[in-house]
């Protein structure tokens, strides 16, 4: 069993989605700013509480299913606050896994999702993984930056190579890719 899967600094916690988390997140997916540029909207609570149920067995990082996360901050009382999600799905299980990564619009400018990055991507590498990806809208700047700052190198371009039902249209992908001794060499902060 997987459910438990949790990472914690002490005040940032990266941890295996739960069926109790499905309202804050489906909320989150939802808001405008949010969905524009990422592929997860899901449309009622419902089905994030399925995919919550589909996971217990599941790791991130080693399967090709998707695996979704939610990051939380620490307040002074000792709770935990979500403030984000991530999903990640493994297309060379064990080896290689792609990430994607949300954070309610309150809780943005603040480092807490480059934090929240480090945090699973340190434990990853260290535990065996080899290579991590992201692929990113152009127009997706907060984003662009973001994996900029984890100092993830910009592999390429893909030209309208996926397909926005929502938005009916076919939209480009920038490759964004880090390896192991590389992130292992990246600078710490912010
Ligand atoms: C992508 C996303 C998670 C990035 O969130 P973010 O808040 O910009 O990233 P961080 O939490 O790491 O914060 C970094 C920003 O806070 C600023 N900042 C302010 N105080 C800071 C502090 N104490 N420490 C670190 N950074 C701080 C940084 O300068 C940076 O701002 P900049 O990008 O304007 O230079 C967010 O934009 C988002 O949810 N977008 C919608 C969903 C989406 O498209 N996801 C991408 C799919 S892959």
């Amino acid at each position: 069993m997987t459910d438990t899967f949790r990472l914690d600094d002490g005040n940032l916690c990266v941890r295996a989605m739960q069926a109790e988390d499905a309202a804050t997140v489906q909320r989150c997916r939802n808001l405008p700013s949010i969905a524009r540029y990422q592929g997860w909207r899901p449309t009622t609570a419902a089905e994030v509480v399925a995919l919550a149920h589909e996971q217990v067995d599941r790791a991130p990082g080693m399967q090709r299913e998707p695996f979704q996360l939610v990051i939380e901050t620490c307040h002074e009382q000792g709770n935990y606050n979500i403030v984000g999600d991530m999903g990640s799905g493994a297309f060379d299980p064990g080896r290689q896994m792609e990430i994607g990564i949300v954070l309610d619009p309150a809780w943005q400018g603040r480092g807490l999702a480059t934090r929240a990055c480090r945090l699973l991507f340190t434990h990853l590498f260290r535990t065996g993984l080899h290579r991590i990806t992201a692929r990113v809208d152009p127009r997706n700047a907060p984003s662009i930056r973001l994996f900029e700052r984890l100092n993830f190198r910009r592999e390429g371009l893909e030209r309208l190579c996926y397909w926005d039902n929502d938005y009916n249209e076919w939209t480009d992908e920038v490759v964004f890719a880090t390896l192991a001794p590389e992130f292992a060499n990246t600078a710490p902060g912010p």
